[in-house]
C-alpha cells in the first residue's frame, strides 16, 4: 500500500475514490486498481536508471488489465511477454512491438511465428533447442529473428523457492557453461541476429546485491560476445525489483540502480528491465465482504466473500497480505502501509479478534489471513487485501465455478469497469451437453 491507497474521515481511498462507493456501484469481491501507481512505479525506474538509458519493458504476467496496458503504452512502456495471448494482448492494448520481448522456456513454433510477424524487439532465448526452431522459423519467414540469450547465471536470489529462476537448479536460462557453445551456434545459423544478453533470477527479491552479482556473473561472457563481434546492444537485467508487503519490506529503486547502473554502463550497453510486481503489486487491492462470522473451538473464522479462486497468493506461496477494513474511525488521515504502517495494534480498538480469514471455497488452504488480529467486524462490512495489483486477477480461477471478479480503474477522482465480473453464461462458454461432432477411433 503506498499514498494512492489511503484512509481519509476513517475510511479507504484509491486516490480520490472512497473504495466503499466503487463496491456500492460494482459489487464484492473487486479489484480495483490506481492507474497513477502504475505510472508512477514506472516513471521511478526510468528516472533511477537514467544514467543506462532504460527501456522498461512491463512484465505482463503481473496483471494483463488491457486498460492499464493502454495507459503503460501511452506512457512509453514496452512489455514482457511469456506466450502468443500476451503478445497478443499488449499489442491490443496499443504496444509498439518494438518494445516487445518474448521469453519462456516452451515457446512454440507457431507462437514464434506469430511473434516474428508481429515484428517485436526480439525473443529471450532458454536453450539451444530454442535456437535452432526460431532460426527455422526466421528461414521460413525469409528474415532475421533478433534474439538474446537467456543465461542462467546461479545466483540465489533470497526470495521463495517458488519464484526463484536464477539458480543452476532452476528450468530457466542457458547454463553459462554452455553459453560459448550456443554462441558458436547463433555464429553458424544465419538466420538469428544476437542483439543481447537476457537475465531474470527471481521475483520480489529485495537485496540489490543478488541483481548485481548477476551481471557481475555475465561480464566475462559478455566481452568474449564483443570479442567475437557480436553487435551487443541491450543487456535485459530483468524483473525481480521486491515490494513492500509488510512495511519497509521493498527497496527503493535508487537501491537497485546504484548496484547495477554503473556495471551495466561500464559494459557499454542498454538497460532493458521487465519489472511486474514493483510496478502493480502496491497499485491494486481486492475488496471483500464479509459473510459470516464463526467462532469455531479456539478460532474465529470470518468467512468473506472473496476467496483463493481470486488471489491464489495466500495459499500457495503462503504470502503475506495485509488486510484492514475499509471503514476504520480511529485511523488517521493519510494513513497507508507506506508511512510505516499505522495499521498497527493502537488501531485495533477495545474489541480486536484474532481471525482466520477465509473464502468459500471447499479447501482448507482458501484463506487470506491466518491468525490475524483485526478491529471487530461484521456481516456486510468490507475487508481490504492490499497489495494484490500483482498476480492476483491474472492468477485468478474458476474454480468451484466461481465467476471472477471486476477490475476496475481509478484515475483521480474517475473510476471506470475495465473488465466486467463473470455471469453464469460466461462460466460455461465453450462447453456442450451433448456432441456436436463424434469422433472415431478407428481410421
Ligand atoms: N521477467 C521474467 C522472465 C519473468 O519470469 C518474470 C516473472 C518477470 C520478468 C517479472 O518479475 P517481477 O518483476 O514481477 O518480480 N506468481 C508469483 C510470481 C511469479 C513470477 C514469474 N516471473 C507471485 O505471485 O509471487
Amino acid at each position: 500500500m503506498n499514498e494512492e491507497f489511503h484512509y481519509k474521515n476513517g475510511e479507504l481511498f484509491c486516490e480520490g475514490v472512497p473504495v466503499q462507493q466503487i463496491a456500492a456501484k460494482v459489487g464484492t469481491p473487486v479489484y480495483i486498481y490506481s492507474q497513477n501507481h502504475f505510472l508512477k512505479q514506472h516513471q521511478a525506474i526510468v528516472e533511477g536508471f537514467k544514467e543506462v538509458d532504460p527501456l522498461v519493458c512491463y512484465s505482463v504476467k503481473a496483471n494483463s488489465n488491457l486498460g492499464l496496458l493502454r495507459a503503460m503504452a501511452l506512457a512509453g512502456s514496452g512489455f514482457d511477454a511469456v506466450s502468443k495471448g500476451e503478445v497478443y494482448r499488449a499489442l491490443r492494448a496499443g504496444a509498439d512491438p518494438q518494445k516487445i520481448v518474448f521469453a519462456g522456456v516452451g515457446k512454440q513454433p507457431e507462437e514464434i511465428d506469430y511473434a516474428l510477424e508481429q515484428g517485436i524487439l526480439m525473443f529471450n532465448v532458454e536453450s539451444e533447442a530454442e535456437l535452432e526452431t526460431i532460426s527455422k522459423a526466421a528461414a521460413k519467414r525469409k528474415c532475421e529473428a533478433p534474439i538474446a540469450l537467456r543465461i542462467n547465471p546461479d545466483v540465489d536470489p533470497k526470495t521463495h523457492k517458488y519464484i526463484s529462476t536464477g539458480k543452476r537448479e532452476n528450468k530457466f536460462g542457458i547454463d553459462i557453461a554452455r553459453a560459448e557453445a550456443c554462441a558458436k551456434r547463433i555464429k553458424e545459423l544465419k538466420n538469428l541476429r544476437l542483439r543481447g544478453l537476457h537475465l531474470h533470477i527471481g521475483s520480489q527479491i529485495t537485496y540489490a546485491d543478488r541483481h548485481a552479482e548477476a551481471i557481475d556473473k555475465v561480464t566475462p561472457f559478455i566481452n568474449s560476445l564483443k570479442k567475437q563481434d557480436f553487435p551487443l546492444e541491450f543487456l535485459n537485467v530483468g524483473g525481480g525489483f521486491g515490494i513492500s508487503y509488510h512495511p519497509g519490506e521493498g527497496l527503493p529503486i535508487g537501491d537497485f540502480a546504484k548496484a547495477m547502473a554503473p556495471k551495466i554502463k561500464a559494459l557499454g550497453l542498454k538497460m532493458l528491465c521487465e519489472p511486474g510486481r514493483f510496478i502493480s503489486g502496491n497499485g491494486g487491492i481486492m475488496l471483500t465482504q464479509v459473510i459470516y462470522d464463526k467462532p469455531s473451538g479456539d478460532k474465529h473464522f470470518l468467512i468473506v466473500d472473496g476467496a483463493m479462486n481470486d488471489l491464489l497468493r495466500p495459499s500457495i506461496y503462503q504470502a503475506f497480505h495485509l488486510a484492514w477494513p475499509v471503514k476504520s474511525p480511529g485511523l488517521p488521515d493519510g494513513a497507508a502501509l507506506a508511512n510505516n504502517s499505522p495499521l498497527t495494534d493502537k488501531n485495533l480498538g477495545k474489541d480486536a479478534v484474532t481471525y482466520d480469514v477465509v473464502g468459500p471455497i471447499c479447501e482448507s488452504g482458501d484463506y487470506f489471513a491466518l491468525g490475524r488480529k483485526l478491529p471487530k467486524m461484521n456481516d456486510g462490512e468490507l475487508l481490504c487485501v492490499f497489495s494484490a495489483g500483482a498476480y492476483g486477477y491474472t492468477m485468478a480461477s474458476n474454480y468451484n465455478t466461481r465467476g471472477r471478479p471486476p477490475e476496475v480503474i481509478v484515475d483521480g477522482d474517475k473510476y471506470w469497469v475495465s473488465r466486467q465480473r463473470e455471469k453464469l453464461e460466461d462460466l460455461i462458454r465453450g462447453e456442450r451437453l451433448t456432441p456436436s461432432e463424434t469422433f472415431s477411433a478407428k481410421a
